[in-house]
Protein backbone atom coordinates (compact mmCIF):
# COMPACT_ATOMS: atom_id res chain seq x y z
CA UNK A 1 0.00 0.00 0.00
CA UNK A 2 1.67 3.30 -0.86
CA UNK A 3 1.11 6.72 0.87
CA UNK A 4 -1.67 7.76 -1.59
CA UNK A 5 -3.79 4.72 -0.95
CA UNK A 6 -3.09 5.12 2.65
CA UNK A 7 -4.53 8.18 2.80
CA UNK A 8 -7.61 7.35 0.95
CA UNK A 9 -8.27 4.79 3.54
CA UNK A 10 -7.56 7.28 6.62
CA UNK A 11 -10.24 9.52 5.07
CA UNK A 12 -12.77 7.15 4.83
CA UNK A 13 -12.62 5.97 8.27
CA UNK A 14 -12.70 9.54 9.61
CA UNK A 15 -15.65 9.96 7.40
CA UNK A 16 -17.41 7.18 9.34
CA UNK A 17 -16.50 8.21 12.31
CA UNK A 18 -17.36 11.50 12.08
CA UNK A 19 -20.46 10.76 10.40
CA UNK A 20 -21.54 8.18 13.30
CA UNK A 21 -20.72 10.43 16.04
CA UNK A 22 -23.18 13.44 14.86
CA UNK A 23 -24.58 12.32 12.02
CA UNK A 24 -23.32 15.36 9.75
CA UNK A 25 -21.87 14.54 6.39
CA UNK A 26 -18.49 16.80 7.13
CA UNK A 27 -16.33 15.84 4.88
CA UNK A 28 -12.19 16.16 5.28
CA UNK A 29 -10.22 17.02 2.68
CA UNK A 30 -6.51 16.15 1.80
CA UNK A 31 -5.02 19.23 3.55
CA UNK A 32 -7.71 19.80 6.43
CA UNK A 33 -8.10 16.99 7.92
CA UNK A 34 -6.79 16.69 9.60
CA UNK A 35 -6.33 12.42 9.46
CA UNK A 36 -2.96 13.50 11.39
CA UNK A 37 -4.70 16.71 13.51
CA UNK A 38 -5.50 17.18 16.84
CA UNK A 39 -8.64 15.90 17.47
CA UNK A 40 -8.50 18.62 20.82
CA UNK A 41 -9.04 21.18 18.17
CA UNK A 42 -12.09 19.51 16.76
CA UNK A 43 -15.79 20.52 17.71
CA UNK A 44 -17.11 21.07 20.29
CA UNK A 45 -13.97 21.98 21.53
CA UNK A 46 -12.51 24.94 21.82
CA UNK A 47 -9.28 24.73 19.11
CA UNK A 48 -6.11 26.35 20.40
CA UNK A 49 -5.80 29.16 18.03
CA UNK A 50 -9.29 30.31 20.00
CA UNK A 51 -7.32 30.50 23.58
CA UNK A 52 -4.55 32.74 23.03
CA UNK A 53 -3.46 36.23 21.54
CA UNK A 54 -1.86 35.61 17.38
CA UNK A 55 0.79 37.13 16.17
CA UNK A 56 0.76 41.17 16.13
CA UNK A 57 0.93 43.28 13.02
CA UNK A 58 4.93 43.34 13.09
CA UNK A 59 5.71 39.65 12.96
CA UNK A 60 5.17 39.85 9.09
CA UNK A 61 6.20 42.97 6.97
CA UNK A 62 6.09 41.03 4.04
CA UNK A 63 3.29 37.96 4.11
CA UNK A 64 4.07 34.19 3.41
CA UNK A 65 1.97 31.52 3.18
CA UNK A 66 0.83 29.30 5.82
CA UNK A 67 2.94 26.91 7.47
CA UNK A 68 0.17 24.34 6.00
CA UNK A 69 0.91 25.27 2.82
CA UNK A 70 4.59 23.78 2.63
CA UNK A 71 3.11 21.83 -0.61
CA UNK A 72 2.55 25.00 -2.82
CA UNK A 73 6.12 25.16 -4.06
CA UNK A 74 8.10 25.22 -7.67
CA UNK A 75 9.94 22.17 -7.92
CA UNK A 76 12.73 21.08 -10.49
CA UNK A 77 13.86 17.49 -11.91
CA UNK A 78 17.42 16.95 -11.26
CA UNK A 79 18.08 14.43 -14.32
CA UNK A 80 16.68 17.39 -16.41
CA UNK A 81 19.26 19.74 -16.63
CA UNK A 82 23.50 19.55 -15.22
CA UNK A 83 23.20 22.52 -12.95
CA UNK A 84 20.89 24.66 -11.19
CA UNK A 85 22.08 27.96 -12.83
CA UNK A 86 21.17 26.97 -16.24
CA UNK A 87 18.02 25.20 -15.80
CA UNK A 88 14.05 25.17 -14.76
CA UNK A 89 11.82 24.75 -11.90
CA UNK A 90 8.05 24.43 -12.43
CA UNK A 91 4.84 26.32 -11.52
CA UNK A 92 2.95 23.79 -9.17
CA UNK A 93 -0.13 24.29 -11.05
CA UNK A 94 -2.23 21.65 -9.34
CA UNK A 95 -2.09 23.99 -6.08
CA UNK A 96 -2.87 26.85 -7.87
CA UNK A 97 -6.42 27.89 -8.64
CA UNK A 98 -8.24 30.93 -10.93
CA UNK A 99 -5.51 32.17 -13.44
CA UNK A 100 -3.44 34.71 -11.34
CA UNK A 101 -0.10 32.67 -10.65
CA UNK A 102 1.56 34.12 -7.06
CA UNK A 103 4.78 36.14 -7.88
CA UNK A 104 6.42 33.99 -5.79
CA UNK A 105 5.26 30.05 -7.03
CA UNK A 106 5.91 31.72 -11.19
CA UNK A 107 8.07 28.82 -12.85
CA UNK A 108 11.72 29.99 -13.63
CA UNK A 109 13.83 29.53 -16.51
CA UNK A 110 17.32 31.04 -16.54
CA UNK A 111 20.29 30.37 -18.92
CA UNK A 112 22.75 32.18 -16.23
CA UNK A 113 21.04 31.89 -13.17
CA UNK A 114 19.89 35.12 -11.29
CA UNK A 115 21.12 38.51 -11.68
CA UNK A 116 20.75 40.24 -9.00
CA UNK A 117 20.38 44.47 -10.33
CA UNK A 118 20.80 47.06 -8.29
CA UNK A 119 18.04 49.38 -10.03
CA UNK A 120 19.94 52.50 -9.75
CA UNK A 121 22.57 51.36 -12.17
CA UNK A 122 20.59 49.74 -14.02
CA UNK A 123 20.18 51.09 -17.67
CA UNK A 124 17.99 50.31 -21.32
CA UNK A 125 19.91 51.33 -23.97
CA UNK A 126 18.23 51.81 -27.40
CA UNK A 127 20.85 51.84 -30.61
CA UNK A 128 20.80 50.85 -34.12
CA UNK A 129 18.51 52.16 -37.00
CA UNK A 130 17.30 54.96 -34.55
CA UNK A 131 17.24 58.86 -35.05
CA UNK A 132 18.69 58.93 -31.46
CA UNK A 133 20.20 56.21 -29.72
CA UNK A 134 18.66 56.97 -26.42
CA UNK A 135 19.85 55.62 -22.54
CA UNK A 136 17.25 55.35 -20.09
CA UNK A 137 17.03 55.32 -16.13
CA UNK A 138 14.34 53.33 -14.40
CA UNK A 139 13.27 56.60 -13.62
CA UNK A 140 12.98 57.94 -17.08
CA UNK A 141 10.95 54.68 -17.35
CA UNK A 142 8.71 55.14 -15.14
CA UNK A 143 7.59 58.63 -16.68
CA UNK A 144 6.21 57.17 -19.59
CA UNK A 145 2.72 56.02 -19.79
CA UNK A 146 1.75 53.01 -18.08
CA UNK A 147 -0.17 49.92 -18.81
CA UNK A 148 -1.72 47.35 -16.88
CA UNK A 149 -2.29 43.58 -18.65
CA UNK A 150 -2.82 40.07 -18.10
CA UNK A 151 -0.87 37.78 -20.01
CA UNK A 152 0.17 34.20 -19.59
CA UNK A 153 4.34 33.55 -20.20
CA UNK A 154 5.02 29.68 -21.39
CA UNK A 155 8.41 28.21 -22.39
CA UNK A 156 8.25 27.10 -25.58
CA UNK A 157 9.82 23.50 -24.05
CA UNK A 158 6.82 22.94 -21.90
CA UNK A 159 5.57 19.84 -22.37
CA UNK A 160 8.55 19.34 -24.11
CA UNK A 161 9.63 15.92 -22.47
CA UNK A 162 6.82 14.09 -23.44
CA UNK A 163 7.31 14.39 -27.16
CA UNK A 164 8.58 10.75 -26.56
CA UNK A 165 5.84 9.22 -24.26
CA UNK A 166 3.81 10.48 -21.09
CA UNK A 167 7.12 10.63 -18.88
CA UNK A 168 6.88 12.94 -15.64
CA UNK A 169 3.61 12.28 -13.15
CA UNK A 170 2.89 15.65 -12.22
CA UNK A 171 0.65 18.47 -14.47
CA UNK A 172 3.56 20.71 -12.40
CA UNK A 173 6.23 19.13 -14.71
CA UNK A 174 4.23 18.11 -18.06
CA UNK A 175 2.62 21.64 -17.89
CA UNK A 176 4.23 24.13 -15.09
CA UNK A 177 6.61 26.32 -17.74
CA UNK A 178 3.66 28.98 -18.02
CA UNK A 179 2.48 31.58 -15.14
CA UNK A 180 -0.04 34.46 -15.55
CA UNK A 181 0.55 36.95 -14.25
CA UNK A 182 -0.35 41.28 -14.39
CA UNK A 183 2.20 43.20 -15.84
CA UNK A 184 2.64 47.31 -15.33
CA UNK A 185 4.62 48.49 -18.04
CA UNK A 186 5.17 50.56 -20.90
CA UNK A 187 4.32 50.00 -24.39
CA UNK A 188 7.21 49.48 -26.15
CA UNK A 189 5.99 51.74 -29.19
CA UNK A 190 6.38 54.87 -26.88
CA UNK A 191 9.75 53.88 -26.41
CA UNK A 192 10.57 53.34 -29.95
CA UNK A 193 9.01 56.33 -31.15
CA UNK A 194 10.99 58.34 -28.88
CA UNK A 195 13.88 57.17 -30.06
CA UNK A 196 12.65 57.53 -33.94
CA UNK A 197 12.66 54.34 -36.25
CA UNK A 198 14.44 54.96 -39.37
CA UNK A 199 12.59 53.66 -42.36
CA UNK A 200 14.60 50.85 -42.70
CA UNK A 201 14.08 49.83 -38.97
CA UNK A 202 12.48 45.94 -39.76
CA UNK A 203 13.89 43.95 -36.62
CA UNK A 204 14.67 44.52 -33.56
CA UNK A 205 17.13 42.92 -30.77
CA UNK A 206 16.31 42.66 -27.09
CA UNK A 207 19.23 41.75 -25.09
CA UNK A 208 19.01 40.47 -21.19
CA UNK A 209 21.57 41.79 -18.58
CA UNK A 210 22.82 38.67 -17.26
CA UNK A 211 25.33 36.44 -17.81
CA UNK A 212 23.99 34.73 -20.52
CA UNK A 213 23.27 38.11 -22.31
CA UNK A 214 20.08 36.54 -23.70
CA UNK A 215 18.95 37.39 -27.05
CA UNK A 216 16.57 37.06 -29.47
CA UNK A 217 14.85 38.54 -33.04
CA UNK A 218 11.87 40.73 -32.64
CA UNK A 219 9.95 41.38 -35.85
CA UNK A 220 9.08 45.36 -35.88
CA UNK A 221 5.46 44.36 -36.33
CA UNK A 222 5.13 42.80 -33.02
CA UNK A 223 7.26 45.38 -31.32
CA UNK A 224 4.65 48.24 -32.06
CA UNK A 225 1.79 45.64 -31.73
CA UNK A 226 1.30 44.57 -27.87
CA UNK A 227 4.87 44.48 -26.57
CA UNK A 228 5.86 45.59 -23.01
CA UNK A 229 8.89 47.08 -20.80
CA UNK A 230 7.79 46.00 -17.23
CA UNK A 231 8.46 46.65 -14.09
CA UNK A 232 5.74 45.47 -11.67
CA UNK A 233 4.12 42.16 -11.96
CA UNK A 234 1.14 41.35 -9.99
CA UNK A 235 1.13 44.66 -8.60
CA UNK A 236 4.68 44.66 -6.94
CA UNK A 237 8.33 44.89 -8.29
CA UNK A 238 9.49 41.79 -10.84
CA UNK A 239 11.00 39.51 -8.57
CA UNK A 240 15.07 39.38 -9.28
CA UNK A 241 13.75 35.72 -10.84
CA UNK A 242 11.72 37.28 -13.44
CA UNK A 243 14.28 39.55 -14.53
CA UNK A 244 14.14 42.72 -11.80
CA UNK A 245 13.97 45.37 -12.83
CA UNK A 246 12.98 45.20 -16.13
CA UNK A 247 11.67 42.58 -18.59
CA UNK A 248 10.22 42.21 -22.10
CA UNK A 249 6.85 41.48 -21.84
CA UNK A 250 6.16 39.53 -25.74
CA UNK A 251 2.49 38.44 -25.70
CA UNK A 252 1.25 34.91 -27.09
CA UNK A 253 4.67 34.34 -28.18
CA UNK A 254 7.01 31.98 -26.74
CA UNK A 255 8.64 32.37 -23.25
CA UNK A 256 11.98 32.49 -24.55
CA UNK A 257 11.59 36.15 -26.27
CA UNK A 258 10.48 37.81 -22.71
CA UNK A 259 13.94 38.93 -22.53
CA UNK A 260 14.76 39.14 -18.92
CA UNK A 261 16.84 42.16 -16.99
CA UNK A 262 16.21 44.00 -20.01
CA UNK A 263 19.13 46.10 -20.73
CA UNK A 264 19.56 47.28 -24.59
CA UNK A 265 17.41 47.04 -27.70
CA UNK A 266 19.33 47.19 -31.52
CA UNK A 267 17.34 48.36 -34.19
CA UNK A 268 17.89 46.44 -37.55
CA UNK A 269 16.84 45.81 -40.54
CA UNK A 270 17.39 41.68 -40.68
CA UNK A 271 17.04 39.08 -38.03
CA UNK A 272 20.47 38.54 -35.93
CA UNK A 273 20.40 34.69 -36.29
CA UNK A 274 21.27 34.40 -32.34
CA UNK A 275 22.12 31.22 -30.63
CA UNK A 276 18.65 31.23 -29.00
CA UNK A 277 16.71 30.99 -32.56
CA UNK A 278 19.36 28.56 -34.55
CA UNK A 279 20.90 25.69 -32.46
CA UNK A 280 17.98 26.32 -29.73
CA UNK A 281 14.04 27.28 -29.63
CA UNK A 282 13.83 25.51 -33.37
CA UNK A 283 11.60 23.01 -34.15
CA UNK A 284 13.48 20.04 -35.63
CA UNK A 285 10.63 18.20 -38.24
CA UNK A 286 10.91 14.30 -39.13
CA UNK A 287 12.84 14.74 -42.25
CA UNK A 288 16.14 16.61 -40.39
CA UNK A 289 15.02 20.38 -41.42
CA UNK A 290 14.56 22.70 -38.82
CA UNK A 291 11.07 25.31 -38.48
CA UNK A 292 12.72 28.25 -37.13
CA UNK A 293 10.77 31.45 -35.68
CA UNK A 294 7.60 29.66 -34.53
CA UNK A 295 6.53 32.19 -32.09
CA UNK A 296 3.43 32.31 -31.53
CA UNK A 297 2.40 29.65 -28.44
CA UNK A 298 -0.51 27.48 -29.66
CA UNK A 299 -4.31 26.66 -27.89
CA UNK A 300 -3.22 24.26 -24.48
CA UNK A 301 -5.47 23.10 -21.89
CA UNK A 302 -4.58 21.02 -19.04
CA UNK A 303 -6.53 19.42 -16.27
CA UNK A 304 -4.62 20.63 -12.48
CA UNK A 305 -6.82 18.77 -10.36
CA UNK A 306 -7.28 15.88 -10.17
CA UNK A 307 -4.06 14.93 -11.53
CA UNK A 308 -0.83 12.94 -10.31
CA UNK A 309 -0.25 15.02 -7.89
CA UNK A 310 -3.50 15.85 -6.54
CA UNK A 311 -5.32 12.29 -6.41
CA UNK A 312 -9.04 12.30 -5.97
CA UNK A 313 -8.94 11.57 -1.88
CA UNK A 314 -12.50 11.84 -1.32
CA UNK A 315 -13.52 8.32 -2.50
CA UNK A 316 -16.49 8.22 -5.06
CA UNK A 317 -19.29 10.84 -5.48
CA UNK A 318 -19.10 14.34 -6.31
CA UNK A 319 -16.38 15.77 -7.88
CA UNK A 320 -14.65 18.51 -9.23
CA UNK A 321 -12.31 18.90 -12.21
CA UNK A 322 -10.14 21.95 -12.68
CA UNK A 323 -7.97 23.02 -15.07
CA UNK A 324 -6.44 25.47 -17.68
CA UNK A 325 -6.46 26.70 -21.06
CA UNK A 326 -4.80 29.40 -23.49
CA UNK A 327 -3.78 30.32 -26.21
CA UNK A 328 -1.28 32.71 -27.55
CA UNK A 329 -3.45 33.82 -30.70
CA UNK A 330 -6.70 35.63 -28.59
CA UNK A 331 -9.14 33.77 -26.12
CA UNK A 332 -10.30 30.67 -25.43
CA UNK A 333 -13.54 30.27 -26.68
CA UNK A 334 -14.48 26.19 -25.40
CA UNK A 335 -12.87 23.38 -23.70
CA UNK A 336 -14.29 20.33 -23.56
CA UNK A 337 -13.08 17.30 -21.02
CA UNK A 338 -13.68 13.69 -21.31
CA UNK A 339 -13.45 10.90 -18.93
CA UNK A 340 -13.43 7.77 -20.68
CA UNK A 341 -10.72 8.82 -22.90
CA UNK A 342 -12.58 10.45 -25.64
CA UNK A 343 -15.54 8.22 -26.11
CA UNK A 344 -17.89 11.13 -24.72
CA UNK A 345 -17.15 14.83 -24.87
CA UNK A 346 -18.96 17.51 -21.85
CA UNK A 347 -18.68 20.79 -22.41
CA UNK A 348 -16.99 22.46 -19.54
CA UNK A 349 -17.77 26.22 -17.53
CA UNK A 350 -14.89 28.65 -18.47
CA UNK A 351 -15.17 30.60 -14.81
CA UNK A 352 -13.51 33.99 -14.45
CA UNK A 353 -11.95 36.52 -16.74
CA UNK A 354 -11.98 35.52 -20.42
CA UNK A 355 -8.97 37.92 -21.48
CA UNK A 356 -6.37 37.36 -24.96
CA UNK A 357 -3.56 35.64 -24.44
CA UNK A 358 -4.06 34.86 -20.39
CA UNK A 359 -4.70 31.54 -18.65
CA UNK A 360 -8.41 30.77 -18.38
CA UNK A 361 -10.22 28.23 -15.16
CA UNK A 362 -12.13 25.53 -16.28
CA UNK A 363 -14.75 23.49 -14.46
CA UNK A 364 -16.58 20.51 -15.25
CA UNK A 365 -18.56 18.74 -12.24
CA UNK A 366 -19.23 15.06 -12.37
CA UNK A 367 -20.22 12.30 -9.69
CA UNK A 368 -17.52 9.24 -9.99
CA UNK A 369 -18.75 6.08 -9.80
CA UNK A 370 -15.00 4.86 -8.29
CA UNK A 371 -14.38 2.59 -11.55
CA UNK A 372 -11.16 4.30 -13.36
CA UNK A 373 -11.23 7.01 -15.28
CA UNK A 374 -8.98 8.68 -18.33
CA UNK A 375 -9.14 12.28 -17.75
CA UNK A 376 -8.33 14.55 -20.99
CA UNK A 377 -9.40 18.17 -22.23
CA UNK A 378 -9.41 19.84 -25.35
CA UNK A 379 -9.59 23.65 -25.96
CA UNK A 380 -10.75 25.33 -28.81
CA UNK A 381 -9.51 29.29 -29.29
CA UNK A 382 -11.15 32.42 -30.85
CA UNK A 383 -9.67 31.60 -34.25
CA UNK A 384 -11.55 28.24 -34.17
CA UNK A 385 -8.16 26.50 -33.68
CA UNK A 386 -8.65 22.98 -31.69
CA UNK A 387 -6.50 21.37 -29.42
CA UNK A 388 -4.77 18.93 -31.33
CA UNK A 389 -3.77 15.20 -29.91
CA UNK A 390 -0.39 13.76 -29.51
CA UNK A 391 -0.70 11.71 -32.70
CA UNK A 392 -2.27 14.50 -35.08
CA UNK A 393 0.87 16.53 -33.72
CA UNK A 394 3.68 14.18 -34.13
CA UNK A 395 1.89 13.24 -38.04
CA UNK A 396 3.24 16.32 -38.77
CA UNK A 397 6.02 16.86 -36.78
CA UNK A 398 7.87 13.77 -35.94
CA UNK A 399 9.11 12.65 -33.32
CA UNK A 400 12.55 14.99 -33.01
CA UNK A 401 11.10 17.76 -31.38
CA UNK A 402 11.30 19.42 -28.21
CA UNK A 403 9.41 22.68 -28.23
CA UNK A 404 5.84 23.43 -29.10
CA UNK A 405 3.87 20.27 -27.91
CA UNK A 406 0.30 21.65 -27.52
CA UNK A 407 -1.30 17.97 -27.64
CA UNK A 408 -3.92 16.82 -25.60
CA UNK A 409 -2.92 15.01 -21.80
CA UNK A 410 -4.13 12.54 -20.90
CA UNK A 411 -4.36 11.35 -16.76
CA UNK A 412 -5.28 7.65 -15.94
CA UNK A 413 -7.27 7.70 -12.51
CA UNK A 414 -7.09 4.62 -10.67
CA UNK A 415 -10.35 3.06 -8.21
CA UNK A 416 -8.01 3.45 -5.69
CA UNK A 417 -7.84 7.78 -6.75
CA UNK A 418 -4.30 7.22 -7.33
CA UNK A 419 -3.34 9.22 -10.67
CA UNK A 420 -0.81 8.72 -13.75
CA UNK A 421 0.19 10.44 -16.53
CA UNK A 422 -0.27 7.86 -19.73
CA UNK A 423 -0.91 8.55 -23.28
CA UNK A 424 -3.73 6.68 -25.50
CA UNK A 425 -3.86 6.41 -28.97
N1 LIG B 1 16.04 36.37 -20.34
C1 LIG B 1 17.33 36.35 -19.96
N2 LIG B 1 18.01 37.51 -19.93
N3 LIG B 1 17.93 35.20 -19.58
C2 LIG B 1 17.26 34.00 -19.61
O1 LIG B 1 17.84 32.97 -19.25
N4 LIG B 1 15.15 32.82 -20.17
C3 LIG B 1 14.06 32.88 -21.16
C4 LIG B 1 13.21 34.14 -20.94
N5 LIG B 1 14.02 35.29 -20.78
C5 LIG B 1 15.90 33.99 -20.05
C6 LIG B 1 15.31 35.23 -20.39
C7 LIG B 1 13.18 31.73 -21.18
S1 LIG B 1 13.71 30.36 -22.04
C8 LIG B 1 11.93 31.76 -20.65
S2 LIG B 1 10.87 30.47 -20.83
C9 LIG B 1 11.45 32.92 -19.87
O2 LIG B 1 12.41 33.95 -19.78
C10 LIG B 1 11.13 32.44 -18.46
O3 LIG B 1 10.61 33.49 -17.71
P1 LIG B 1 10.41 33.29 -16.13
O4 LIG B 1 11.72 32.88 -15.54
O5 LIG B 1 9.86 34.57 -15.65
O6 LIG B 1 9.40 32.18 -15.98
CO1 LIG C 1 11.94 29.03 -22.12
Amino acid sequence: MNENTKNIDLTRRKLLASAAAGGIALTTGAHGAGAAGNPENLPPNIPDWSRALGEGVDARPYGTPSEFEKEAVRRHVRWLTASTESSVNFTPLHELEGIITPNGLCFERHHAGIAEIDPADHRLMINGLVDKPLIFTMEDLKRFPRTNRLYFLECAANSGMEWRGAQLNGCQFTHGMVHCVMYTGIPLKYILEEAGLKTNAKWLMPEGGDASGMNRSLPIEKALDDCLVAYKMNGEALRPEQGYPLRLVVPGWEGNMWVKWLRRIEVGDMPWHAREETSKYTDLMENGKARRFTWEMDCKSVITNPSPQAPITHGKGHTILSGLAWSGRGTVDRVDVTTDGGKNWHAARIDGPQLPKALHRFYYEFDWDGSPLLLQSRAVDSTGYAQPTKDQLRAVRGTNSIYHNNGIQTWHVQSSGEIENVEIS
